[in-house]
């Protein structure tokens, strides 16, 4: 059993009122590799951000979970070493689906874990996440439960359509399983289509395209049946368009690619949403500028000179996310 208090994590408790209480959204980034990781550490230093890196069970299995956990460590230390000395860093399991999985990342030094059983039926969701929390409190482990499903895929499960969250099963939902946070489910979903063009208007000034209203509604009356209860969005990505022509460009084949305008996670991370999940535009950031360099530079085969770029043009998006879309800059002393 490894504590993530050794290895220098937080978990989101205190994080997450403050975030409440502040009317800004914690930044929680997907990480696979080590150039995702250096620049979210690196955006957060300069931004003075907290923030959590995410872990998913694919990326558990595509980069070795032992290898995940030391490199969160050396995230601690990184931040430290770009002057942040007192880095409010958090390691969470992004949409665990069995006890196991969670208690494994428990085990071996996550700060945080989400259990998803929002495919489940209520009294199973319920039981299942109330059995994550009693194990993960016992090491002073934040879990993150969801109600209401998300369109698209979420690893291996997936749904055709949105199943709003129910704001009248919150209250029981939260004291039931005892959960720190709620993930919500109001219309966002997961990955680089999150709508069809069909359902979109478009913007008379920009022509781009306008997709339908998220359910704010719903996020209101959460709010006020749980009031400074933490929420999350989940599937938060913008799919930031220059992004997609410059994949395009450079022989992509992207089509109708259509994210949340920003202005709306703006708005969503004043309110009691306070985590905000964001992936897609992090893969939309790395592929473009690797696709440029391969097109430009048909000659290099040294990785470091297209993963370096790939690197900078992320830390260029996480920083804005956190300046401009979540208000999460400058909450820290460092
Ligand atoms: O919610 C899904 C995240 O974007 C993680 O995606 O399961 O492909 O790693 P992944
Ligand atoms: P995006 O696909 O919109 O980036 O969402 C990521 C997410 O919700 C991870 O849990
Ligand atoms: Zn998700």
């Amino acid at each position: 059993m490894i504590s993530y208090k050794e290895l220098g994590l937080v978990n989101t408790k205190e994080m997450f009122a403050k975030a409440v209480k502040g009317g800004y959204a914690i930044p929680a980034f997907n990480f696979n590799n080590m150039e995702q990781l250096q620049a979210i550490v690196k955006s957060a230093v300069a931004t003075k951000s907290p923030v959590i890196l995410q872990v998913s069970k694919g990326a558990r299995q595509y980069a070795n979970a032992t290898l995940l956990r030391y490199m969160a460590q050396g995230a601690v230390e990184y931040a430290k070493e770009l002057g942040c000395e007192k880095p409010e860093i958090v390691l969470h399991l992004d949409h665990g689906d069995t006890f196991e999985t969670c208690k494994s990342c428990i085990d071996s030094g996550f700060s945080s874990v989400m259990i998803d059983g929002s495919h489940l039926p209520y009294e199973e969701n319920i039981a299942l996440t109330r059995k994550v929390v009693e194990y993960a409190h016992q090491f002073d482990v934040t879990v993150e439960g969801e109600l209401g499903v998300l369109a698209g895929v979420e690893d291996e499960v997936s749904a055709e359509h949105h199943t709003y969250t129910n704001p009248e099963e919150v209250i029981d939902f939260a004291t039931r399983t005892g959960c720190d946070s709620l993930a919500i489910s109001i219309g966002t979903s997961h990955g680089a289509y999150k709508f069809t063009p069909e359902q979109c208007t478009i913007d008379p000034q920009t022509g781009r395209m306008v997709p339908p209203p998220l359910a704010f509604d719903v996020l209101k009356a959460v709010e006020e049946k749980l009031p400074g209860f933490p929420i999350v969005l989940h599937g938060s990505s913008s799919v930031p368009q220059e992004e997609v022509e410059t994949i395009n460009k450079y022989g992509g084949a992207l089509k109708a690619a259509i994210g949340i305008p920003e202005e709306w996670l703006r708005e969503a991370a004043k309110s009691a949403v306070c985590k905000i999940n964001i992936d897609s535009d992090s893969r939309l950031a790395m592929t473009a500028a690797v696709r440029k360099v391969f097109v430009e530079k048909p000659a290099e085969f040294d990785p470091r000179k297209y993963l370096g770029p790939a690197r900078d043009n992320m830390e260029k998006m996480y920083t804005h996310k956190i300046i401009n879309v979540l208000g999460s800059d400058n909450k820290l002393e460092c």
